[in-house]
């Protein structure tokens, strides 16, 4: 069965333009589910969209919104004007790797907004409707991050705890209702975004860098199977040795180091 069989004819993909987002939107298009794209530039957000029409002869409707905004999911179901939503993926984030103190609390405050009360928003509208039709999927973008406390990622990290727990517990609200949710816990991925953080390589152990397209096939083979799960086999046995055999206290500190030598902070 395709998704577009399983869950309806339109996707909604917030944070669409590039990296995972872009992988999950060009997944969608191929499954012939015609898709509304979310991002804030609108100029690289169209080019993309008419990208996938071309291709991939589906209907796309570009949404220019910023996600920090409180205000943008409402604005986006006044945009949408009553139409169906049947998958949503929420994979737009904001991050910041340096020092807690360094970074204003505004900056701050902004990374909750996009990373949790956005999303929180947005699948509180959208989720009802699903309920409600008795089918539905929804795509929560976690981070390895999330899974201990993270050291110059702190407020980024506890953001992508709170998806993780989140989609968690609407995986089990909704498992009857045929609505699918699931939290994508991604490691390292080779987008723009990660690429223009230069991190720089930590050592011979560290796991395989993803592509963007890994990301998005994995999660669609898990969806529906899973209410989370860690992208790739190396970031699994990474995962697996700090969450299980070493001590959290050692766990915390290797994550921190970490972050730090590949931040060179
Ligand atoms: N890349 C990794 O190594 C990695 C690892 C673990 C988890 N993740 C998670 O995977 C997700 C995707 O990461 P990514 O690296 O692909 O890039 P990203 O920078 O989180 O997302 C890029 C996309 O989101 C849009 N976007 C960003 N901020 C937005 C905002 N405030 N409002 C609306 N749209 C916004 C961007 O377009 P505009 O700039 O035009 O708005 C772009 O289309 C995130 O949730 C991240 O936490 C990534």
């Amino acid at each position: 069965m395709t998704l577009k069989q399983k869950y309806g004819s339109t996707a909604l993909v917030a944070g669409a333009s590039e990296g995972i987002g872009a992988a999950f939107a060009d997944y969608l298009a191929a499954e012939g589910m015609d898709l509304v794209l979310i991002a804030r530039h609108p100029v690289p957000l169209q080019q993309f969209a008419d990208y996938l029409q071309n291709k991939y002869k589906v209907e796309t409707i570009c949404l220019s919104y910023d996600l920090a905004d409180q205000n943008s999911t409402q604005q986006i179901l006044e945009s949408l004007n009553g139409k169906e939503i049947n998958l949503i993926v929420y994979n737009a984030a904001l991050s910041y790797i340096g020092p807690f103190i360094k970074n204003s609390v505004q900056n701050h405050s902004h990374m909750a907004q996009v990373n949790m009360m956005t999303p929180l928003y947005m699948l509180h509208a959208f989720g009802e409707k699903m309920v409600n039709k008795g089918k539905g999927a929804i795509i929560l973008m976690a981070s390895l991050a999330g899974f201990q406390g993270s050291g110059y990622l702190s407020v980024y990290a506890a953001t992508k705890a709170f998806n993780r727990v989140l989609a968690e517990s609407l995986w089990f609200e909704w498992k009857n209702s045929g609505v699918d949710v699931i939290a994508c816990c991604a490691g390292a991925t080779a987008t723009p975004g990660y690429k223009n953080s230069n991190p720089e390589k930590t050592g011979f152990f560290t796991p395989r860098v993803l592509a963007p397209e890994e990301v998005a096939a994995e999660c669609f083979k898990k969806l529906g199977n899973k209410p989370s799960f860690i992208t790739g086999r190396g970031n699994r046995i990474a995962s697996f040795i700090m969450q299980n055999i070493i001590p959290r206290k050692m766990a915390i500190t290797i994550m921190g180091d970490t972050t730090r030598k590949m931040y060179r902070l």
